[in-house]
């Protein structure tokens, strides 16, 4: 059929109408467990009820107003997400998605310090605007079309103590993924990022903590900072934020946030009521309804269930798991959907991702290992 939609993203075979729980329903009537959450978005998973009563009440009250006025949801949702996140971030910048949170991360990292460069840690991804596009590994040459990066850039290697010494006094930030999400799920060592926060404090850069992908619970802890024990000058987060509705934020110290002055960041939609009312709604039900815990219990019953057929071993917390197969995981990811599961590739042409919605009931997980261990292609 002909489209008028500019044709950039390659199609999965078939075509959800609706959901309900942790399933796509399709429009041939096939039911599919969605262990991917569109890129990790589907938090709370479909037509959960705090999400649909939330927004109806919210598009009710008030749909839309800028940060050009003060707004008590606005206030509310900055106070729950400062308080789910790591002490010390206190300070929020809401934005509408993950690369404009890392795009205001590095504006923030560059004003008032003499640092003229960003390191960055291989492997990693940060988005496709020119400042996130710039610290992303494997965009060089490219930059996503642009002609040249805004700054310098170095890239080091995961978890190697003798790449802390790119971080010197040039280095206005350091941006990383502590859970590589793209790349393929990658859980870099607590130690080497240990290693970057005290190489920072040395030198006098920021560190970034891109938790886009990682954070908002998904790796069963509020963000991973917390699982390996290091605070961030600047977290980033987006996806699971706001269970579908399109959300970023960028939560920053106290120090970084007085380096910002009114004008020095911008957005129209960031911050909109719709978008705060959900992000309180989410945090709300990750804490009453015990999804860090659930988090936690569920993704280790995969991990010691699911070394089966095509699968050689799991990487990743919580719900971001790289599941490293003998195999091409392109060809895994088809035959899954033949048993009606999704989930999803990495950069990694071995790896595929499973990032279910932090409500995924237990039982569920019995239905990927045996499909794991029917997968035709793991005789193959
Ligand atoms: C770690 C990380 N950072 C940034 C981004 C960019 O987010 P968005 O696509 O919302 O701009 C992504 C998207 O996959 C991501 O995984």
């Amino acid at each position: 059929m002909p489209s008028n939609l500019l044709d950039v993203y390659p199609q999965l075979p078939f075509e959800p109408v609706s959901a309900e729980g942790s399933h796509l329903l399709t429009a041939k009537g096939r039911w599919i467990l969605d262990l991917y959450g569109g890129h990790a978005v589907a938090s709370l998973g479909y037509g959960h009820p705090r999400v649909v009563e939330t927004l109806a009440r919210q598009a009710k009250e008030l749909t839309f107003q800028t940060n050009a006025v003060p707004l008590k949801i606005r206030e509310r949702a900055a106070e729950r997400l400062a308080a789910f996140a790591p002490t010390g971030l206190n300070q929020v910048f809401f934005v509408n998605s993950g690369a404009e949170a890392n795009e205001n991360a590095l504006r923030l990292a560059f004003l008032g310090n003499k640092g003229k460069k960003v390191v960055a840690v291989e492997h990693g991804f940060h988005g496709r605007t020119a400042a996130a596009g710039a610290v992303t590994w494997g965009a060089a040459g490219k930059w996503y079309a642009f002609p040249q990066t805004p700054f310098p850039v170095s890239f080091i290697p995961q978890n190697r103590a003798d790449g802390l010494f790119s971080i010197d006094e040039d280095t206005a930030a350091v941006i990383v993924e502590p859970v590589q999400g793209m790349a393929g799920a990658v859980d870099l060592d607590a130690a080497f990022l240990k290693a970057l926060r005290e190489r920072c404090d040395e030198t006098g850069a920021l560190l970034i903590f891109d938790e886009v992908q990682c954070g908002m619970g998904r790796t069963g802890f509020g963000f991973a900072a917390e699982l390996v024990d290091v605070v961030p000058d600047i977290l980033t987060t987006a996806k699971s934020i706001a269970a579908g509705f399109p959300v970023g934020a960028v939560l920053m110290s106290d120090a970084v946030a007085r380096r910002a002055r009114w004008g020095s960041l911008g957005t129209t939609f960031g911050g909109g009521p719709m978008a705060c009312a959900l992000v309180e709604t989410v945090i709300d039900v990750i804490d009453s309804e015990g999804l860090l815990q659930h988090v936690r219990n569920v993704s280790s019953l995969i991990r010691s269930t699911c070394v089966v057929g095509p699968i050689k071993k799991i990487q990743g917390a919580g719900f971001l798991l790289g599941l490293v197969c003998h195999i091409n995981a392109s060809i895994v990811r088809d035959d899954l959907l033949k048993h009606d599961i999704l989930v999803g590739t990495s950069a990694d042409p071995f790896v595929l991702r499973v990032m279910p919605p932090l409500n995924l009931p237990e039982k569920h997980v019995g239905e990927l290992s045996r499909a794991l261990a029917a997968c035709a292609a793991s005789t193959t």
